[in-house]
Parts: C-alpha cells; sequence; structure tokens
C-alpha cells in the first residue's frame, strides 16, 4: 500500500525530465558502483581502452548495462501489483549473471548505487520511508535472481 505509493511517486518526479536527468542518473551510479567495487569493472568486455574508472564508466558497454538496469528497475515499478509475474524473467536474468562471473553480494552495491542515485535525485523528498521503500523493492527483485544461482 504505502510503499507502492511512495515509489511510484518518486519514480515518477524521477522520470519527468527522462533525458537531461537520466544522464545525471546514469554517472551517479557508475561513479558510486566503482567507488564501491572497483574489481567489477573487469567483468565488462570493453572494445575501447579502459586505463581508468573514468574511462570504463563512459564507455558504450557500461552505459548500456546501467541502461539494462534501469529498464529492470522500471519493469518493477510498472509490477509493483504483481511482481511475481516477474519471476520467471528475473530468475533467467540471475542465471546470465552466474554464467558470467558475478556474485549474488555485488547486488548490494548496486543496490547502494540506486539508493545513491535516488538520494541525490530526489533531495526533500528522499525521507526514510522513501528510502525503505526502495530497499524492500530492491530486495524483492535481488532475492529472484538470486533464486537463480545454481550450486
Ligand atoms: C547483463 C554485469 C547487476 C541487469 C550483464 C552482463 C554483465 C553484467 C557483464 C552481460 C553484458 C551486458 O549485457 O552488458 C553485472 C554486474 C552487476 C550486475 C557486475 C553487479 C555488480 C545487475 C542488476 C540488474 C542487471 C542488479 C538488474 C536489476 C542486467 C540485464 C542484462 C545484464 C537486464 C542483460 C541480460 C540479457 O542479455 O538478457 N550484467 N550486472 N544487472 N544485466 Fe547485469
Amino acid at each position: 500500500g504505502k510503499d507502492k505509493e511512495l515509489i511510484r511517486g518518486s519514480w515518477e518526479s524521477l522520470g519527468k525530465n527522462k533525458v537531461p536527468h537520466g544522464v545525471i542518473i546514469v554517472f551517479f551510479v557508475c561513479d558510486r558502483l566503482f567507488e564501491l567495487d572497483p574489481a567489477l569493472l573487469s567483468l565488462f568486455h570493453y572494445s575501447t581502452k579502459c586505463d581508468s574508472t573514468q574511462d570504463c564508466v563512459s564507455s558504450p558497454e557500461f552505459l548500456e548495462h546501467v541502461t539494462k538496469v534501469m529498464f529492470v528497475i522500471d519493469a518493477a515499478v510498472s509490477h509493483l501489483d504483481d511482481l511475481q509475474s516477474l519471476e520467471e524473467f528475473l530468475l533467467n536474468l540471475g542465471r546470465k549473471h552466474q554464467a558470467v562471473g558475478v556474485n549474488t553480494q555485488s547486488f548490494t552495491v548496486v543496490g547502494e548505487s540506486l539508493l545513491y542515485m535516488l538520494q541525490r535525485s530526489l533531495g526533500q523528498e528522499y525521507t526514510a520511508p522513501v528510502r525503505q521503500a526502495w530497499l524492500n523493492m530492491y530486495s524483492i527483485v535481488v532475492a529472484a535472481m538470486s533464486r537463480g544461482w545454481t550450486k
């Protein structure tokens, strides 16, 4: 109930200026991600030389992946009433991440990046209940992805 309203409300205000905000958001997420765990850089296969975090962050491969993450978050926001319907998709997505060598703990870093981005973009609207609502939704997404892991 309340969580859904908070998530929809904050996602709506973020989406109002999609193009200019989208660019800023992508850079916040990248910066934060690699500040927290630079080892994740090596998992992306870059077509251009990546000598620094900055090179990688502005590479097409990385920007494309952030766009993919945002697509999944957007899908979760629009399926808040029926997250169960994304179960199969998320399970397969988890499977693909295991295949490329990601471990489930790394999803925490992406979650922190997402919260960081929301905090920076929402300003005053980023309240404790908003933070908790997003954390809850992200946990559901990550739990579903993690079920795709096989031993
Ligand atoms: C694909 C890395 C977290 C969504 C990929 C690929 C890599 C990768 C190397 C394959 C190449 C590519 O498509 O760019 C990572 C790492 C993560 C992470 C290192 C954590 C630190 C996430 C999260 C989501 C996500 C949390 C969504 C909530 C996707 C999607 C694809 C993808 C949608 C495309 C899958 C497909 O081809 O069907 N990821 N990923 N990733 N990732 Fe991630």
